[in-house]
C-alpha cells in the first residue's frame, strides 16, 4: 500500500531553522476548495460557555446555551469553548511541555520517527503518491485510549514530564468530551446519552495529535496543512494564544478562525455528521501558514468504538428527513482506503 511512503531527510522546523526555502512539493496546487488566502474574514463562529453543561442546576442557562450550540452545530460545525474547567496555567503547561519535545535535536526525535505505511509517531504526513502536496507542519500522533493500545515507544521521554502531562490531558478531554456529546444530543432534544454511548465504552478511541508549524518564508504558496474533514466523533484543538492559522470553510468561502486564548475549539467529524443523519457538520478545514511566527497546536480526536456500527441514530431518521447515510464499522480504515481510492468517504456512506 503506501509503497511511496517516506520519511523526510529534514523536518519542516529544521528547514526553517535553517533558512531552506520550501521545495516544490509544499507548493499549494488548487483544488475544489478554492485558492490560498492568508487573510480572509474571520469565521463568527459561537462563543459557547461549556461550563453550564456540567451541572444541571441552571436548567434555563442550559437552554440558551444549547440553542446556541444547535444553530453553530447546523451552521458551522464548530464552536469555541469556554468555561470548560482547564485553568490557564494549567494549558500554559500543557504547551510549554509540548513545546519542549519540539525543541529537543532533530537527531534525538528521530528516536520517535513513525514508521514508513503508518501515522503513529513523530514526522510528516503519509506520503501516498508522488504528486501529493506536503505540508509545511511536523507533527506527533499517538493513540492515547484505549490504554492498552499505548505504544510508548513513540511516547517522549523527554521532556520529562512528557508522559504523565499528556496522560492527564488526555481524562480530562475524554471528560469534557462526554459533557459535549450529551450537549449536543440534548440539544437536539434527544436521550442524554445517544451519542456519548457510541464513545464512553471501554474500546473508545482517543487520538493526539500535536504539531509544529514552524515559520515559512512564503504562507502565500505553502499551506500548514491542507484541506480535509476530520475522520472524528469531535476533535478539541488547542490553538496557540496569539498566533492564527486555522481556516475553515462555510458555503464555498473560507474563514480565519480567531483564536481566543485559552477557548478549546471544537469541530465536529466525520463520523458526528453521519450520526446526526446530516444534521451537524464536518466541517472543511486547513491550516496556513505565517513568516515571522510558528504556531503549535494540540488537536485530540475522539472516535467510537471501530468494532461496532454507527449510522444516523434511529430518531433522527423519519418522513420528513430520510436517512442520508448508510452504517459503517471501523470508520477510520474505511477512510483510509477511500483516501487511497480518491474518493470521499462521507460521500461513499451517502445512501
Ligand atoms: C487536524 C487539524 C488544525 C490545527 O489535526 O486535523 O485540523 O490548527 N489541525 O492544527
Ligand atoms: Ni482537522
Amino acid at each position: 500500500m503506501a509503497a511511496g511512503d517516506s520519511l523526510p531527510a529534514k523536518t519542516a522546523q529544521q528547514m526553517a531553522i535553517d533558512g531552506d526555502q520550501p521545495s516544490s512539493k509544499y507548493i499549494f496546487k488548487n483544488t475544489k476548495f478554492g485558492p490560498l488566502e492568508t487573510t480572509p474574514p474571520f469565521a463568527p463562529v459561537p462563543i459557547i460557555d461549556i461550563g453550564r453543561f456540567f451541572s444541571s442546576s441552571e436548567q434555563d442557562n442550559q437552554q440558551t446555551e444549547l440553542a446556541k450550540l444547535r444553530s453553530a452545530l447546523t451552521n458551522w460545525g464548530c464552536f469555541q469553548a469556554v468555561n470548560h474547567g482547564l485553568s490557564d496555567s494549567y494549558l500554559d503547561n500543557l504547551r510549554q511541555v509540548i513545546k519542549q519535545f519540539f525543541d529537543i535535536p532533530l537527531d534525538e526525535k528521530r528516536k520517535y520517527f513513525r514508521e514508513t505505511g503508518s501515522v503513529e509517531g513523530y514526522g510528516n504526513d503519509m506520503i501516498y503518491s508522488e504528486n501529493q502536496v506536503q505540508d509545511w507542519c511536523d507533527r506527533l500522533f499517538l493513540r492515547l485510549l484505549p490504554e492498552d493500545q499505548r505504544k510508548l515507544r513513540f511516547w517522549p521521554q523527554k521532556p520529562s514530564n512528557f508522559r504523565e502531562t499528556i496522560n492527564d490531558y488526555t481524562m480530562k478531554i475524554k471528560s469534557i468530551s462526554v459533557v459535549i456529546f450529551e450537549a449536543m444530543a440534548k440539544s437536539l432534544n434527544l436521550e442524554e446519552n445517544c451519542f456519548s454511548k457510541h464513545f464512553t465504552e471501554e474500546q473508545d478511541v482517543l487520538q493526539g495529535r500535536f504539531i509544529l508549524y514552524p515559520p515559512c518564508p512564503t504562507p502565500d504558496q505553502v499551506l500548514g496543512l491542507k484541506a480535509h474533514s476530520d475522520r472524528s466523533g469531535i476533535t478539541l484543538l488547542l490553538q496557540d494564544p496569539g498566533v492564527e492559522g486555522l481556516q475553515v470553510l462555510n458555503d464555498g468561502k473560507w474563514y480565519m478562525v480567531p483564536v481566543i486564548r485559552d477557548a478549546i475549539f471544537v469541530n465536529l467529524g466525520d463520523q458526528m455528521q453521519i450520526m446526526s443523519n446530516g444534521i451537524f457538520k464536518s466541517p472543511v478545514h486547513r491550516v496556513v501558514t505565517n513568516k515571522g511566527k510558528g504556531r503549535m497546536s494540540v488537536a485530540m480526536f475522539t472516535e467510537p468504538d471501530p468494532s461496532k456500527e454507527i449510522g444516523p441514530v434511529d430518531v433522527l431518521v423519519d418522513n420528513k428527513r430520510p436517512r442520508v447515510y448508510k452504517t459503517v464499522k471501523n470508520y477510520a480504515v474505511f477512510n483510509h482506503e477511500c483516501f487511497q481510492k480518491g474518493i470521499i468517504a462521507l460521500d461513499a456512506v451517502k445512501i
